[in-house]
């Protein structure tokens, strides 16, 4: 991490912070929202630190119990196994250890909540200086310590995907790179790839209208960002809208429902790439669908009223359909967030077992209420930012169990980072490097047929 020395916080300021991070999201809350509660001269330092720590918290936190099998209050533990989770692997701490050591020493001491056990810190953490290889050692047969994702999680990867779990495990632990879409109605992949080329950043094509960056930039820096020239997005969630879409005659007045639209991602997608659409938005959250406005509203699709963005549950359609049928469905479920672990290392944490069958129980309630709304003949487009093969496979197969009009058309069931996608559109460029996603697409069969 590059710093200014001059201007820079002190570490220890970083470490209060980043241990607060750490204790939050044990104690349940995302990291995002924790970050947003972070002084903005902190922020940056706190949200690099954070995402290490988060990565590596399984190895600290079985550290943490070879050096002491009774966790010390929440506050101070969270510090400690902060410490643990930047240092361990001296290859890859973001400051020399003994620093991160003595400046962890410092945040206890410096607050009242860790304050009293400031001596404990200093004990454990001096302990580990000395024994490091052995009390790694000795973590070694943890499966949380060694995959850094909780046991639970590592068995339903290994169950799910028999081939992929160690490669699926194993890339979690990287940071994702920017990838950006572009707009075709304002401008051409070549001509952002050039424009990022002459600020200094190399950027390779990816998928049918996509870029992926060689290093991240703030949005503001992004040619043509304010302008609405690109939008940053994943290359798995770029598969929606073209899939969605793909063989129709873009320039039709399509109506086309986006079931759980915020923050927008692929709504806007979706009126770049068919200009003539008649979309209509929705999302449960309320305040998510300011999201929604703010990203139609840069990328000036808004101003055409092509796009109705309404705060409703998609499973109450009596609460907000006009009982006209739509051509085409997005439903991008509400799902366990599994597969975008590499943007959200929390994500991991914050996740109990029992979520994704209760998720799974609201996606197909999600499928069964919307497709009665499309017309025959038309598309529905079911996909979650999941890996687990509950929410992705197994709601669909069984909805094409009792839906005899529903057809599989070619897709790529589940998209797994690093394997090859198949059914993905045809004439697409690879996808690079992307999050892991699930895309089933659905086409309505005449019932009378
Ligand atoms: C995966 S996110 C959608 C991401 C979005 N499609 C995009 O590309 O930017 C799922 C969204 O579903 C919304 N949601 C959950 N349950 C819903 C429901 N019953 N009706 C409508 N929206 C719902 C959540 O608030 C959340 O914003």
């Amino acid at each position: 991490m590059s710093v200014d020395v001059h201007h820079a916080p002190p570490l220890w300021r970083l470490l209060q912070a980043c241990a607060q991070a750490v204790q939050a999201v044990r104690a349940g809350r995302s990291l995002t929202a924790q970050l947003e509660s972070v002084s903005t001269d902190l922020r940056p330092g706190v949200q690099a630190l954070s995402f290490q720590a988060l990565r590596q918290l399984g190895r600290a936190t079985a550290l943490r119990t070879q050096l002491a099998k009774k966790a010390p209050p929440a506050a101070a533990d969270a510090l400690l196994c902060t410490a643990l989770a930047l240092g361990w692997d001296e290859a890859q701490a973001p400051y020399p250890v003994h620093t991160l050591v003595n400046q962890a020493v410092e945040a206890a001491r410096r607050q009242r909540q860790t304050q009293g056990q400031a001596p404990f810190i200093n004990a454990c953490l001096r302990r580990f200086l000395r024994e490091r290889d052995a009390l790694v050692a000795a973590t070694q047969e943890d499966v949380t310590a060694r995959w850094n994702h909780p046991d639970w999680w590592v068995a339903r990867l290994q169950a799910d995907h028999p081939e992929h779990w160690m490669d699926l495990l194993m890339q979690s632990q990287h940071p994702a790179p920017m990838t950006v879409r572009v707009n075709p109605a304002c401008t051409t992949v070549a001509a952002v790839q050039a424009a990022l080329q002459a600020q200094g950043v190399v950027a390779t094509p990816v998928g049918r209208s996509g870029l992926q960056l060689g290093k991240a930039l703030p949005v503001a820096q992004l040619p043509g960002f304010e302008q609405g020239h690109v939008s940053v997005q994943d290359a798995a969630a770029q598969v929606a809208a073209p899939l969605l879409m793909q063989g129709l005659d873009l320039d039709r007045p399509w109506r086309v429902l986006d079931a759980c639209a915020a923050p927008g991602g692929k709504t806007g997608h979706l009126l770049e790439l068919c200009p003539q659409a008649q979309v209509l938005a929705l999302d449960v959250d309320a305040q998510r669908c300011e999201r929604i406005h703010q990203n139609l509203d840069r990328l000036q699709v808004r101003a055409q009223a092509r796009a109705v963005v309404r705060a409703a549950d998609a499973a109450q359609p009596t609460q907000w359909w006009d009982g006209q049928l739509f051509d085409a469905i997005l439903l991008d479920a509400p799902c366990t967030a599994s597969g975008i672990v590499r943007r959200h290392p929390d994500v991991r944490w914050l996740r109990r077992p029992e979520d994704s069958a209760q998720l799974a129980r609201t996606q197909a309630q999600l499928l069964k209420v919307l497709w009665p709304l499309l017309k025959d003949g038309g598309r529905l487009l079911y996909c979650t930012c999941s890996i687990f093969k509950a929410e992705g496979d197994a709601v669909v197969d069984s909805f094409l169990q009792s839906n005899t009009d529903a057809r599989f058309c070619p897709s790529p069931r589940h998209l797994i980072p690093g394997c090859l996608p198949v059914g993905l559109p045809v004439g697409d460029n690879p996808l690079g490097e992307y999050d892991g996603f699930y895309y089933a697409l659905l086409e309505k069969q005449p019932t009378s047929a």
